[in-house]
């Protein structure tokens, strides 16, 4: 019996919402715990296609509880379109089923006012965040000027802190941004509305998985974004403002870190990155145009077309050591199917040497040029392949090829978007 940690290893959009999808059938609780709506998640069940920004990637199983912990921040309007729309299509039929944290914080609208002004007003020089408000939530938090779930679901509370905060909004939207200021009696209107609605959720999952530990029941953790991503380990600046690393979920769910005990990082056999920020092995030639083609590589958030690359085992190293991840989920093998070879960076050259880490220093990494291995490609379809052994030999050799400059052993393969496309090597739950 083992309490599963889902990462993306990379620069997100690894494939976690699959994954996670999949390894609920072994789990009690699903729970998220950091991020907020820049995450997008896809599940696809038979020929259902459903995206998840906010609500754990489990809630597609009844029976299952989903947790948004306190490491989220959660726009409002966003969630109730995503129950609303789960609903509709037949799931989320028992409201007992998803349960929020009294303290998550939540998105107002300076947040996302400030988070688009910011990047407007940067140019050149911007993040490429997904304008949702994410990095101007968690400075609220940190500045403890944050509004949470629980003063939300207080009227008197929630205009009391809004009064307090707001004017200094409106200061700095007009005076620095020169952007229209917020109407303090709207905003109350509409977060009222709102506040009646995920009221029927607020819960405390320290609690609950404090339950289900006692009771013997195993939890999936779903983490958003990717290693490189992380707020302190990633390719800081360019980078999103939670703890994406394994580490995060013991403080986004109130559960502590000893009930942590497996650790699994998504990689796609090849990487991807949206927004800013350095890529050593982005691919800016038509082999990036075809990667990007045959992953649909375009951002389940925003639309925005992701970056393509070869893979990056120095990149992974470092994933695999911030979030001592004990198993890989490796996703999206099939997209490299029609290429007649494959490179994998194993180093970096940096001016003459050969650097085995990834380079904590952004002018140190921006200059680092990767240095391959070519292996021979299969140039067969693999949709259909069920265990390691339908696999065609060189697809095989990529694999072992990858894990072992990971230093990192693969517990599951994905070779296409749906459940069914799925092998599991071995299962993180029974360790
Ligand atoms: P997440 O943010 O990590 O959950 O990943 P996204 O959902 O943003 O992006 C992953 C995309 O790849 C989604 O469109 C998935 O449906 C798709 N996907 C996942 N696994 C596979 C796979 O093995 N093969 C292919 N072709 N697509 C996959
Ligand atoms: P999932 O969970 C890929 C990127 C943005 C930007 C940076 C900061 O689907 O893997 P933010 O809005 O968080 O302040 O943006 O982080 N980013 C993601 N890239 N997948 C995601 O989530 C991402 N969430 C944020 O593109 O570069
Ligand atoms: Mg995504």
């Amino acid at each position: 019996m083992s309490n599963v940690v889902i990462v993306g290893a990379q620069w997100g959009d690894e494939g976690k919402g699959k994954v996670v999808d999949i390894y609920t059938e072994y789990a009690e609780d699903v729970v998220r715990f950091q991020g907020g709506n820049n995450a997008g998640h896809t599940l696809v069940v038979g020929d259902e296609k459903t995206v998840l920004h906010l609500i754990p990637s489990g809630i597609l199983h009844p029976g299952k509880r989903c947790i948004i912990g306190n490491g989220v921040v959660l726009d409002p309007k966003v969630f109730i379109k995503e129950i609303t729309n789960l609903k509709a299509k037949g799931y989320l039929q028992d409201d007992s089923q998803l349960v929020i944290d009294g303290n998550v914080h939540i998105i107002m609208p300076y947040h996302v006012a400030i988070d688009l002004a910011r990047e407007e007003k940067k140019g050149d020089k911007k993040i490429g965040t997904t304008g949702r408000g994410i990095g101007p939530t968690y400075e609220d938090k940190v500045g403890r000027r944050g509004i949470r779930l629980s003063d939300l679901v207080k009227p008197e509370q929630f205009a009391r802190k809004l009064q307090e905060v707001l004017p200094e909004k409106n200061f700095y939207l007009e005076k620095f941004f020169g952007k229209a200021p917020l109407n303090e009696a709207e905003i109350i209107e509409e977060y009222t509305g709102y506040a009646e609605i995920l009221g029927r959720y607020l819960g405390c999952a320290s609690i609950i998985l404090d339950q289900s530990i006692k009771a013997g029941k195993d939890l999936l953790f779903e983490g958003a974004q990717g290693a490189l991503l992380d707020i302190d380990h990633g390719t800081y600046p360019f980078v999103t403002s939670s703890s994406t690393v394994a580490g995060g979920a013991s403080i986004g769910a109130g559960v502590g870190p000893r009930h942590l005990h497996q650790v699994i990082g998504i990689s796609k056999a090849y990487i991807t990155r949206v927004g800013s920020g350095p890529f050593p092995t982005e691919l800016l030639d038509e082999m990036g145009d075809a990667l990007r083609k045959a992953g649909q590589e375009f951002g389940a958030t925003t639309g925005r077309p992701r970056r393509c690359g070869w893979f990056d085992a120095v990149a992974m190293r470092e994933a695999v050591r911030t979030s001592g991840i004990t198993g890989l989920a490796i996703t999206k093998l099939d997209v490299l199917s029609d290429l007649p070879s494959i490179k994998i960076c194993t180093a970096y050259s940096y001016k003459g040497e050969l650097l085995d880490h990834f380079p904590r220093d952004l002018d140190v990494l921006k200059d680092c040029h990767p240095v391959y291995e070519e292996l021979e490609g299969w140039q067969s379809d693999i949709t259909g392949a069920r265990t390691l052994e339908d696999l065609p030999k060189q697809a095989r050799a990529y694999l072992e090829k990858l894990c072992k400059v990971s230093e990192c052993p693969m517990v599951l393969l994905s070779v296409g978007p749906r459940r069914d496309q799925t092998i599991q090597i071995s299962n993180p739950f029974a360790g």
